[in-house]
């Protein structure tokens, strides 16, 4: 296996999906038993669906609350967790993820592109989202404290503009020309925008690019490197620092 050789004048962008918590028993999206294959996205993972459903919408999030507490952090998860305590600001780990796994394996530095499981918003106001682990009984909605409308998950659907803010960092952070960008995708399938394009922002700007993914995505031939197997084996025996 390649080394992903990093030293003082690295720094490293990580991209993670669905298949970096898989180890730790959480469903991926799409493929064979993605959680896409029995649930309609359209109406799960849309405003729409979530107007014409709220009480469908909260049971699928209810769920994915409850699976993704009941589960722990993997070697994957830790590994870049250690990483990151030994690049500190050269570090970034932008997730599309919402199970909060990164952070309970002591991850800090993380841009969650794709929103939390654990934070709700209204769907009216622009009252600030705020922390909630709160497994919903079947059937209940919760209304805004402060104007009445419906509380949604805090979760970017499809059909939704990710935070301007979260794409800044990411930015920020290609852009820096302080040091040698090294670009490393794991777990994802290449198949959702704009994260699926990284790989081209970190080119464009002369990084090298990694992947590991236990099957290929649909973006492999953007990448230098391409690493076949499971994060958590992988990573852990990935990286070696100069
Ligand atoms: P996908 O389910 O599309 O892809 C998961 C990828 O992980 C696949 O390419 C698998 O081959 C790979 N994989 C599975 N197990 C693995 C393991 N143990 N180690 C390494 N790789 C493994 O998930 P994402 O790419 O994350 O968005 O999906 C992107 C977005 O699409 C999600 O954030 C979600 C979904 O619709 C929203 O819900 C808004």
């Amino acid at each position: 296996m390649d080394s992903l050789h990093l030293d003082d004048n690295t720094r490293l962008l990580v991209l993670t999906g669905a298949g970096v918590s898989a180890e730790s028993g959480i469903r991926t999206f799409r493929g064979a038993d993605g959680l896409w294959e029995d649930q309609p996205v359209e109406k799960v993972a849309t405003p729409e669906g979530f107007a014409a459903d709220p009480r469908l919408v909260w049971r699928f999030y209810s769920e994915r609350r409850a699976a993704a507490g009941a589960c722990e952090p993997n070697a994957g998860h830790r590994a870049l967790a250690e990483w990151e305590r030994r690049l500190g600001e050269r570090f970034l780990l932008a997730t599309q993820n919402i199970d909060g796994l990164h952070q309970r394996a002591g991850s800090q530095r993380v841009v969650e592109l794709h929103g939390s499981l654990f934070r709700t918003r209204c769907a009216h106001c622009t009252r600030k989202p705020f922390e909630d682990r709160t497994v919903y009984p079947v059937g209940h909605l919760e209304r805004c404290d402060e104007c009445r409308g419906l509380l949604r998950p805090d979760i970017v659907w499809f059909g939704e503009m990710l935070e301007e803010e979260n794409l800044r960092q990411v930015r920020d952070f290609l852009l820096r020309g302080d040091t040698r960008l090294v670009f490393l995708a794991v777990g994802t399938s290449g198949a959702v925008w704009p994260a699926a394009g990284f790989v081209d922002g970190a080119r464009g700007v002369g990084g090298r690019t990694w992947l590991v993914n236990a099957d290929p995505a649909d973006n492999t031939d953007r990448f230098h490197h391409f690493v076949q197997g499971r994060s958590g084996e992988v990573l852990p025996r990935l990286a070696v620092f100069d």
